[in-house]
């Protein structure tokens, strides 16, 4: 057992002991707790894998992915952690996400990248606010990783929140020029973070700026070159279930790659009844005085409607080119994986998930994941 691994068991009793703290305290230390856990993560070498992927190959773009399952975007935001992911059998490795330039992220009343994890509830709050080294830092680190077969790397891409129009955009497609050259298999366009000023509304996403944004993505970037990488587009799990069609009709029309359902949710009452009792008082803390996106189990039921209904809408198109739906929120077990994967999924990411594993398995995870009876 490494170090980390030993970490991670520790912490697992405590975390279920959190409420006793203050939640002002308590979320203190999960904020600089998490930012070391995953610099220390990003950095362990193991000296052979922990699961070695065979049954859940799945090809996809023409590459393969050694499984259906990789990182979600966020947690190796400056593309360092492609080694520890492939030896723990990840299906690939998604950095990100990135802006066209570094940003320091939320810091608020004195916590930086505020985050508190809810262990009874399985769940998360997060108010980063977008911390990145920038597309170009992060380009220059993916080109020198030693990429290994059956785990392709995809990368995060967002706007820099607050900037204009144009130069939001030039941003974007400059960012997916840079990991282009870097040799990335897909980018996914971030367009759901809640955390920056720059908040959408997932209740009426289909409005003229988002279809700006993504004409915008296709004729400076995608009709331009033969080469270029597929883009897919992640939207909330708050995501309305009738927008789909619409949205999954224009993606496919537009001659984007994929959907990603998605990102977390800022939906907090009607969360609010999934967070244990317990839980209850730091949630309501976190969310009156930061806000923030919630991950984790309470997404599993919308992020699995949402992207079934996308894979049903997208079975009864006339496709040019392929069309691949993520499915990302909640995912923990293998009920979960396969569930996605009889729904017609093609990938999914996890990260509320991956860490409540990580407590219990360590860099096992995979394995035990893929190999439990
Ligand atoms: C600490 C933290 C940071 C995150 N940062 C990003 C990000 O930079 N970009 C993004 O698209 N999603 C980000 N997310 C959202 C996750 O990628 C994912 O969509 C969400 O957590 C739901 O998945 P889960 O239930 O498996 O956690 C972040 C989530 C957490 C918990």
């Amino acid at each position: 057992m490494t170090f980390l691994e030993t970490i991670a068991k520790f912490d697992r009793v405590v975390r279920h002991l959190s409420f006793y703290f203050s939640p002002r305290l308590a979320i203190e230390l999960y904020s600089r707790g998490r930012r070391e856990f995953i610099h220390a993560l990003s950095n362990e070498q193991l000296s052979k894998p922990r699961y070695i992927n065979n049954g859940n190959k799945a090809t996809i773009w023409g590459v393969e992915f050694g499984n259906r399952l990789m990182n979600a975007a966020g947690m190796f935001k400056n593309g360092i952690g492609y080694d520890i992911s492939y030896m723990q059998g990840a299906g690939a490795f998604l950095a990100g996400t990135t802006t066209s330039t570094p940003r320091a992220g939320n810091r608020k009343k004195g916590i930086l990248h505020p985050f508190m994890p809810y262990p009874r509830s399985e769940a998360a709050l997060n108010w980063m606010g977008l911390p990145n080294d920038s597309h170009e830092t992060v380009a220059e680190r993916i080109f020198r990783i030693q990429k290994k077969d059956g785990c392709p790397i995809g990368v995060s891409v967002s706007g820099a929140p607050g900037s204009d129009f144009d130069t939001a955009m030039e941003g974007i497609v400059n960012g997916f020029m840079l990991y282009e050259k870097a040799g990335v298999t897909f980018a996914e366009l971030n367009e759901s973070c809640p955390n920056t000023e720059e908040q959408h509304d997932s209740t009426n996403l289909l409005d003229n700026a988002l279809i700006s944004r993504l004409e915008y993505v296709r004729d400076k970037y995608i009709k331009q070159s033969d080469k270029s990488i597929p883009i897919v587009v992640k939207f909330s799990t708050d995501t309305e279930l009738i927008q789909i069609p619409s949205l999954v009709s224009l993606l496919i029309d537009m001659g984007f790659s994929g959907v990603n359902f998605g990102n977390t949710s800022v939906n907090y009452m009607k969360k609010l009844v999934q967070i244990h009792y317990k839980e209850e008082e730091n949630f309501r803390y976190f969310m009156t005085h930061f806000g923030g996106g919630i991950s984790g189990k309470p997404l599993r039921e919308d992020s699995l409607k949402l992207a079934s209904e996308a894979v049903k809408i997208r079975n009864n198109m006339n496709l040019l080119k392929e069309f691949i739906i993520i499915r990302t929120g909640g995912i923990e077990t293998i009920e979960d994986y396969n569930a996605s994967v009889e729904a017609g999924v093609d990938l999914m990411q996890w990260f509320t998930g991956y860490f409540e594993l990580f407590s219990k398995h360590g860099h096992d995870l995979y394995k035990h994941l893929f190999t439990q009876k």
